[in-house]
């Protein structure tokens, strides 16, 4: 059979870029992109489109119907920073999201389903170097707490069910195309574009706020390579670690300064430095390099080298 794959989540910073890919792998009329709201006219044109909530389990369940979807990938989340402000509504997006998807497939409408945990999953008295894939996790933040919960989640209904589910402990994703919303790591991705505008950048966390980061590029490869793995690759089934990069805000200025020589940063942290200070400095992924043979390809040079070379094709940030 061919697989018709349904992202719920498809509008945010990882769905638009993993849309794109899945539509050059599978085919534009194999996936089903769906968000609260309509996409850009790329997404639009590219594929089919429907307009999902993803807490309704049964708006979910008419999509998969109509389309025959067997595959799902949810990707709709409220990350760190704004579940802090929002935390019953986030610790809700994130679990009635997760268990409506986990529902329907123990229910076998649907055969595989991709679900990001996120290095948030560690807390203050994990080991913040190398990280391990197991060890004390007590996180710091709703956000955690729910992608916490979600891993034990999968893991039980993968035990208990059979259900076929697969997860990444994403680090702080860096991307151009979508930007991210409410994360603590979104400054790495907000530094590019300030720096090409107006060539200052005041950072919200500390000079020396080491954080696991990666690029999107290979976020995509991950998340698409550890679905068309063999089932019995995938041994663990809580969440693997995914590291590639590690850099503090004063390191990717200094990359950057190669490009924009004039380029100045100012330090101004706020409550996200207090969520940054419990997460990991550098993670541990071998599990997963070991499994399913992830490897990531772009450091902090070659990851700035190509944000830059791409943003400058565009007027608005060309120098
Ligand atoms: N990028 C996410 C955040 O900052 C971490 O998973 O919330």
């Amino acid at each position: 059979m061919e697989d018709t794959i349904l992202i719920i989540g498809a509008c945010g910073q990882i769905g638009t870029e993993l849309t794109e890919r899945l539509r050059e792998v599978y085919g534009g009329k194999n996936i089903i992109a769906s968000d609260i709201r309509e996409g850009n006219d790329e997404m639009m044109a590219a594929g089919p489109f429907e307009i999902v909530d993803a807490t309704n389990k049964e708006q979910i369940l008419e999509v998969i119907e109509k389309y025959n979807v067997n595959q799902v990938y949810l990707m709709a989340a409220m990350l760190s920073a704004t579940a802090e402000k929002y935390p019953l509504k986030g610790w809700d997006l994130n679990m009635t999201s997760l268990l409506a998807v986990l529902e329907l497939a123990k229910d076998k409408h649907i055969e595989k389903v991709y679900w990001p945990s996120s290095m948030a999953v560690f807390g203050n008295t994990s080991p913040k170097m190398n990280t391990p894939q197991k060890t004390v996790m007590e996180p710091s933040t709703v956000y955690g707490i729910s992608k916490v919960a979600g891993e034990h989640w999968c893991n039980y209904y993968h035990n208990k069910y059979g259900v076929d589910v697969r997860s990444i402990r994403y680090p702080g994703i860096i991307s151009w195309k979508t930007l991210p919303g409410g994360g603590t790591t979104d400054y790495a991705v907000d530094i590019y574009f300030e720096a090409l505008k107006n060539k200052n950048f005041e950072c919200f966390l500390g000079e020396n706020t080491r954080l696991p980061m990666m690029y999107m590029k290979d976020a995509i490869d991950a998340t698409i390579q550890i679905m068309q793995a063999n089932s019995d690759q995938i041994k663990i089934r809580t969440s693997y670690n995914l590291g590639a990069i590690s850099f503090t805000p004063k390191e990717i200025a200094n990359e950057i300064k190669k490009y924009v020589p004039d380029f100045s940063i100012s330090y101004k942290p706020d409550f996200r430095q207090d969520i940054a200070d419990t997460w990991p400095q550098i993670i541990d992924d071998s599990q997963a390099r070991k499994d399913w043979g992830w490897k990531h390809e772009f450091d902090l040079a070659s990851m700035t080298n190509d944000i830059i070379s791409n943003l400058k094709k565009s007027k608005e940030y060309s120098l």
